[in-house]
């Protein structure tokens, strides 16, 4: 395993951390992992170096933050745990968002479901449109400083909204986000656009999500066929995240003739791809069996050759949107000369 800081922040934490999104009855049909084998996976996971875990208050209504802290047990100071805050925890006005009451109340409600008396790593799940962006940095602030959160990080922002939240930060002296939770794949490199410069530039760690598309790369799928039971696309009826589905299988028949010669599987060299890249703190895994999680923990392993980088690099590479075409002609002009 390879260790790396949390952001600009003095915490280690290995270069793959293990989601728990699959942990429980997912009212969105992800997993039902139950607790048994909840157990056996963070105990392989902890056994094969991971020392960073992910979930959030909407896994399974609360569930996977319960098993997680359940498996964990005394190995809990060993470890990072990240959870998140923003989603729907219950049918009342106040029971989503960014407030300073949601927020307050949800702390509370995720240490007591992990057992824990302090959350690591405290992630907005996504923008509230409602919700002064003031009264969200400084209720974060807050529960800092109160000791139950140590640090904070933001998830499915746009690089505007980050910025602004920074700047926030810096302005009133609060604590700032030191992590980018974002979906980022061979098959979605949106964030190299924004997100990534952004992240650069500010020290903030990059914390992919769904690295495999939703288990897309793992090369199960067959284009002339329904996805079958038993896997999430199939279950779900839902290709979620969104790619294009034509690229996504030319990219899999690439990953299957590398398989091939390199003796490693789609999933290792898509997971293996995103730990090339300096600006990734730490790829989040998922998987809903043991041997899904041992195969995609063999991908710190695997090497790519500079050819099928480049091949992989190629035909993935995200198309120049404006301003960003823009910004790279005249950053040219910028370059020392020799
Ligand atoms: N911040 C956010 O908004 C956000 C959103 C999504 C996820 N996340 C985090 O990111 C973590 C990972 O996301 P994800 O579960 O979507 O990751 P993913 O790696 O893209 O998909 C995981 C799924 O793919 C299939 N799979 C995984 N490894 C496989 C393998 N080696 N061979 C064949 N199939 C395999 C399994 O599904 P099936 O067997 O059911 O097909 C597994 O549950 C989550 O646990 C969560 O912590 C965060």
């Amino acid at each position: 395993m390879e260790y790396t800081k949390l952001g600009s922040t003095g915490v280690i934490v290995s270069r793959l951390c293990f989601g728990t999104m699959t942990f429980g009855q997912s009212q969105w049909k992800l997993g039902g992992v139950d607790q048994k084998l909840a157990d056996e996976m963070v105990n392989t996971a902890i056994y094969n170096g991971i020392n960073f875990f992910d979930t959030a208050d909407v896994y399974s209504a609360g569930q996977s933050e319960e098993m997680l802290g359940k498996a964990l047990g005394s190995k809990r100071q060993d470890v990072i745990i990240a959870t998140k805050v923003r989603g729907r925890t219950g049918k009342g006005h106040n029971d989503a968002g960014l407030s300073r009451k949601h927020i307050f109340d949800a702390v509370d409600r995720s240490l007591k479901r992990l057992g824990t008396d302090y959350i690591d790593l405290y992630q907005v799940h996504g923008w509230d449109s409602l919700t002064p962006l003031e009264e969200t940095m400084i209720s974060l602030n807050d529960v800092v400083r109160s000791g139950k959160v140590r640090y904070i990080g933001f998830s499915n922002y746009a690089a505007w909204q980050a910025a602004l939240s920074m700047g926030i930060s810096e302005k009133l002296s609060l604590a700032r986000f030191e992590t980018a939770q974002v979906h980022y794949s061979l098959l979605c490199r949106d964030i190299e656009y924004e997100i990534v410069p952004l992240c650069q530039e500010k020290g903030i760690g990059i914390l992919p999500w769904s690295p495999l598309s939703g288990g897309f790369l793992s090369g199960k799928y067959k284009k002339d066929e329904q996805p079958p039971a038993g896997t999430r696309i199939g279950d779900r009826g839902v290709w979620f995240p969104f790619f294009e589905k034509e690229v996504g299988f030319k990219v899999v028949d690439v990953l299957k003739e590398m398989s091939a010669k390199m003796k490693s599987s789609p999933s290792q060299i898509s997971l293996a791809w995103l730990l090339t890249k300096p600006y990734v703190t730490s790829v989040i895994l998922g998987a809903r069996n043991m041997e899904q999680l041992k195969d995609n923990l063999g991908s710190v392993d695997v090497k790519i050759s500079e050819d099928y980088m480049k091949k992989l690099e190629d035909i993935t590479a995200p198309r120049l949107q404006y301003p960003n075409w823009m910004i790279h002609t005249q950053a040219q002009d910028r370059l020392p000369k020799a």
